[in-house]
This record gives C-alpha cells, structure tokens and sequence, in this order.
C-alpha cells in the first residue's frame, strides 16, 4: 500500500503531493495516528475453522463487502483529472462506500451519477446556513445515503506546508460544490484558505446539529469526535453514527491519536450509535484493530489519494483490494472467519 505513496509523491506537484500528506504545525498527532496501531498487539485464537472468510457488514442499513470505507478528502483532480468521479466508481467496484466531502473538484450530482455503489455526504455548516441547506437537499435529491457533519473545523489548522508552498488551488480546479449552489466562487476566497476563513462558521455549537438534525430526514454522523463526553453529547442529540477522527492529524497538533481514543468513545456510545474511525489506518491488521476496539468500520483518507495519483479508478480500486487481502488473512491468522468473531480479546492487554 504505501508504495503507491511513493509513486504518488513521484507523480504530484509538490504543493499538491504536501497538500495531501501534510498535517498541522509539528505533524505530531499525524505520526501519533499511525503510531498508535505499532502500539497495540494482538492474541491471535488458533484451531479455529477459517476456510471460508467473510469481510461484509452494514452501516447504517447499507451493505458493504468489508468495513473500510472511503473518507471524505479535498480536491481529487489534483491527483488525476477524473478526480472523484474516478474515486467514486473504484468504491462501487469494491462494493464498499465513499463519504464525498464538499470540498470536491466535481458536484455531488456529478459523483452520483457515475458512482455504482452507495455514497455518503460530508458536510460543513457554514456562515451561510442557506449555503448548507442547497447541499443538504441536493445531496438528498442525489440519493446519497447519509449525512457526515465535519465537527472538528471551525476553523482550518495550520499546515505548515502549504504555508511554506503558497498552496492554492490550480486555474481550472474549483471548489465546484459551491459554483452549482449559485456562489461566486471568488466571491469565497481566492484560495482554499481564504475560503476556510470566509465560510467555515466557528460560532458552531451542539444547536447546530438540532438544526441539522431539524433539517434532514437522512441519518446523520458527526466526524471528528474524540472526546467520550461528545460522543455522549452526540447520542443525546440524536445522531446515527459517530466517527472517531482527528482530521487525519491537520487541525489540532497534539490531539490524541484515533485508536487510543476510540475505545473510550466506544464506552461513551453504548450501543446507541454506530462508532466509525478513521486516521493513520493502512494495514488490514490496522483495520483488525479498529474493530477489536469496537469500531464497526474504518475509513481511509490518504491511501485513496495516492491510489489515484498513481492511477487513477484503477488505483484507488487496487488500494482497496489490498485492504480487502489483508483484512481477510489477517482475519484468518486471527481465527476470526467473520467480521462479528472480532473482539476486544483479540486485544494484548499491558
Ligand atoms: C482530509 N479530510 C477531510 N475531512 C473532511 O471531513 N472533509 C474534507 O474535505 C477533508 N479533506 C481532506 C483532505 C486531505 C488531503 C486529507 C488528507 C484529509 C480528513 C479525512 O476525511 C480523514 O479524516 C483523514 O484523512 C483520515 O486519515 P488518513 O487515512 O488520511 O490517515
Ligand atoms: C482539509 C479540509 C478540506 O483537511 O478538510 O484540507
């Protein structure tokens, strides 16, 4: 998988390449992601029938083939002019399902029209809460299948790359979500960052997600819980899943690392919502993990990035294969033949 990496740092203009792999300030919460999973140990159970393996589960009533999905990330035709439209098709082809973020180079519609599995939309609430409800009721008119409200921006962090690179956007690549609601798009900021400053509402309190919630009949997920007292906060406001996530280490520097949170959120949850986690997941040993410490799926960001700059749907198709293979021996050398086998005891405790 991380070969791809390398092909992609290859192939990127350097600005996109550090868009893509860059986190916030001292990128310490992005390494601490990845090495959180180098810190936990599995027991694995032996003479257990694994001859047949099955990877399948569902999310919030969808079926998917395995439990690792596509996490919503920015701007794809910076990696290969298909953009998300080639992500979207690679993700229907895994029969697995892709969370598209606003800030995408094509429209929602655009995605949904060539996707061939299911899709969720990630959203912001911005300033403009009309800007909002055109996104909500175009994604629901599009058949996306749930709502995903990013929590963890209320304002950009600093990636320090981008600063030093002067990242903005290339002519031609547009925030396109927004041209379709009727916006300026200039009138958003002439760069990403201008935008995040302009739009991103940072008065955002839990009365926001009543007002989402108020807004849509779609089933909705906050992302970028990591405290247990949110993920109880986010149940008692009625939300259907919570998605363990630290914005893939690029808000706050320092923040906990995902899988060490998670188990706490789990906690936290009872039950009453479906717990998804995403950060620093790029092994089907990782994914293995994840589950052992109760989540019901993970979701993987830059993996699917550098799938596409290397090649394109194929690309982004051959990373989820890849997950696919090494979630299914991982499961077989664990003595787990199925995806509800998975537990905590899998965990080395200290
Ligand atoms: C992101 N992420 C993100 N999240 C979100 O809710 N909306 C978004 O538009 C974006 N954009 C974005 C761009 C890029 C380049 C990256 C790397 C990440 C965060 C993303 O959904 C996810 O939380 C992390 O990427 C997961 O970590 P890994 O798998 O990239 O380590
Ligand atoms: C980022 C924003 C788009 O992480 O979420 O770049």
């Amino acid at each position: 998988m991380l070969d791809f990496e390398v092909i992609a740092r290859e192939r990127l203009e350097r600005a996109f390449y550090d868009y893509y792999a860059g986190g916030a300030e001292d990128e310490i919460t992005l390494a601490a992601n990845r090495g959180a999973f180098a810190e936990v140990f599995l027991r694995p159970r032996v003479l257990v029938d694994v001859s047949r393996i099955e990877t399948s589960t569902t999310l919030l009533g969808t079926s998917v083939s395995m439990p690792v999905l596509i996490a919503p990330t920015a701007f794809h035709r910076l990696a290969h002019p298909d953009g998300e439209l080639a992500t979207a098709k690679a993700a229907g082809g895994a029969r697995t399902l892709m969370v598209a973020s606003t800030i995408a180079t094509y429209t929602l519609e655009e995605i949904a029209r060539v996707a061939t599995g299911p899709l969720w939309y990630q959203l912001y609430v911005y300033k403009d809460r009309s800007l909002a409800r055109n996104l909500i009721q175009r994604a629901e008119r599009a058949g996306y299948r749930a709502l995903c409200l990013t929590v963890d921006t209320p304002c950009l962090g600093t990636r320090e790359r981008d600063v030093r690179n002067r990242f903005t956007l290339p002519p031609g690549i547009l925030m396109r979500n927004f041209e379709a609601a009727g916006f300026d798009v200039a009138s958003l900021g002439d760069s990403f960052h201008s935008y995040a400053r302009r739009q991103l509402d940072c008065s955002l309190t839990w009365d926001s997600v009543a007002w989402l919630r108020s807004e849509t009949k779609l089933p909705i997920l906050l992302k970028g819980i990591i405290a247990a007292e949110d993920a109880t906060l986010a149940v008692q406001h009625g939300v259907d899943g919570v998605i363990v996530s630290n914005h893939g280490g690029r808000q706050l520097d320092g923040t906990e690392a995902t899988l060490r949170a998670l188990p706490r959120v789990v906690d936290a949850v009872q039950g009453r919502a479906e717990v998804l986690m995403d950060g620093g997941v790029r092994r089907g040993t990782d994914v293995l993990k994840a589950l052992a410490l109760g989540a019901r799926a993970v979701l993987v960001g830059r993996p699917c990035l550098w799938g596409l700059a290397a090649a394109g749907e194929e690309g982004v198709g051959r990373v989820l294969e890849m997950f696919r293979q090494e979630l299914t021996l991982a499961m077989a050398l664990c003595g787990c033949p199925e995806i509800g086998a998975i537990d905590r005891s899998l965990i080395a405790s200290d």
